[in-house]
C-alpha cells in the first residue's frame, strides 16, 4: 500500500492538448502575423487566405484549395458541389465526428452507415457494396485518427457504381496513402484546422481535385456567378441553390 502510494504521489497529469506549449517558440511569428491582419482590416478571405490556399493545392498537387469557415463547412459544401441533393443516399463510417453525417443530412440527403473494419478502425470496403442501392450517389471516408481509409478498394467500388468520393480527411492532414496525400485521391477532400486537429489553426479550409474546384469555389461564395452581367457597374449574381457563405477566415 505504502508503495503504491507513492507510485501515485508521483503521478504528473500529461494534458491532452497543451496549446501554450505548441505556441510558445512560435509566439513572436504568431504575434506580428495577428497584428499585420488588424492592421490591413482583411480579416475574411485577403493573401493571406489566397497563399495558404495555393500552398495547400502545391502540397497536395490537386489544382485548387478553398479556404472556408470550418471543415462541416467543407463536408457540406463539396456535396453541393458535387450535387447531391434530397432523396440521395451517401454511404459512410459510423465511427466518426458527428460532422460527417450531419453534412449529408444539412444537403437532404441521407445517410447510410456502413460498418468499420477492426484493425484500421475505418469504413470496411468489403461491406460497402451491400449497402449500394438505386438511390447511392456517394460515399464519405473518413481517416480517421491520421490513419487513411483503403482509398483502392474503395475508388474501385465508386469507379464502378458511378458513385462520389469526398474525403473527410480534417483528421489527417499531411497522412498518405501509398505515396499520396489523402485528401487528393476522391473527388473532393475536406480538411479541418480546429485547433485541436493534428494541424490547428485559425482558418480552416476545404480543398478539391481539378475536375470540381471551379463548383466548390463557387458554393463557397454563396453560389456567386462573378463576370460581367448586362448592368454596369458590374454586380455579383448569388444563387441559393449552389451554396452558401464559407468564407475563410485570414
Ligand atoms: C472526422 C471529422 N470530420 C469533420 C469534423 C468537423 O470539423 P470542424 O470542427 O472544423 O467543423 C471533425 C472535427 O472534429 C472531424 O473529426
Amino acid at each position: 500500500m505504502r508503495n503504491m502510494s507513492k507510485i501515485t504521489n508521483n503521478i504528473k497529469t500529461i494534458p491532452m492538448l497543451d496549446l501554450k506549449a505548441q505556441h510558445g517558440p512560435l509566439n513572436d511569428e504568431i504575434n506580428t502575423a495577428l497584428r499585420e491582419i488588424i492592421d490591413s482590416s482583411r480579416f475574411i478571405l485577403g493573401p493571406n487566405v489566397s497563399s495558404f490556399e495555393k500552398e495547400v493545392a502545391a502540397y497536395h498537387n490537386v489544382a485548387g484549395a478553398v479556404g472556408l469557415g470550418s471543415g462541416t463547412d467543407a463536408l457540406y459544401l463539396s456535396l453541393r458541389a458535387l450535387d447531391i441533393k434530397e432523396g440521395d443516399e451517401v454511404i459512410t463510417t459510423p465511427f466518426t465526428f458527428f460532422a460527417t453525417a450531419e453534412a449529408i443530412a444539412y444537403v437532404g440527403a441521407t445517410p447510410v452507415f456502413v460498418d468499420i473494419d477492426r484493425e484500421t478502425l475505418n469504413i470496411d470496403p468489403s461491406k460497402i457494396e451491400g449497402k449500394i442501392t438505386s438511390k447511392t450517389r456517394a460515399i464519405i471516408v473518413v481517416h480517421l485518427f491520421g490513419q487513411p481509409a483503403d482509398m483502392d478498394e474503395i475508388m474501385a467500388i465508386a469507379n464502378k457504381h458511378g458513385l462520389k468520393v469526398v474525403e473527410d480527411s480534417a483528421q489527417a492532414f499531411g497522412a498518405k496513402y501509398k505515396g499520396r496525400p489523402i485528401g487528393s485521391i476522391g473527388d473532393a477532400g475536406c480538411f479541418s484546422f480546429y485547433p485541436s486537429k493534428n494541424l490547428g489553426a485559425s482558418a480552416k479550409t476545404v480543398h478539391c481535385c481539378s475536375l470540381h474546384f471551379a463548383a466548390c469555389r463557387r458554393c463557397s461564395m454563396s453560389g456567386r456567378k462573378t463576370g460581367p452581367v448586362s448592368c454596369l457597374p458590374p454586380v455579383y449574381i448569388h444563387d441559393p441553390r449552389e451554396g452558401r457563405s464559407g468564407k475563410g477566415p485570414s
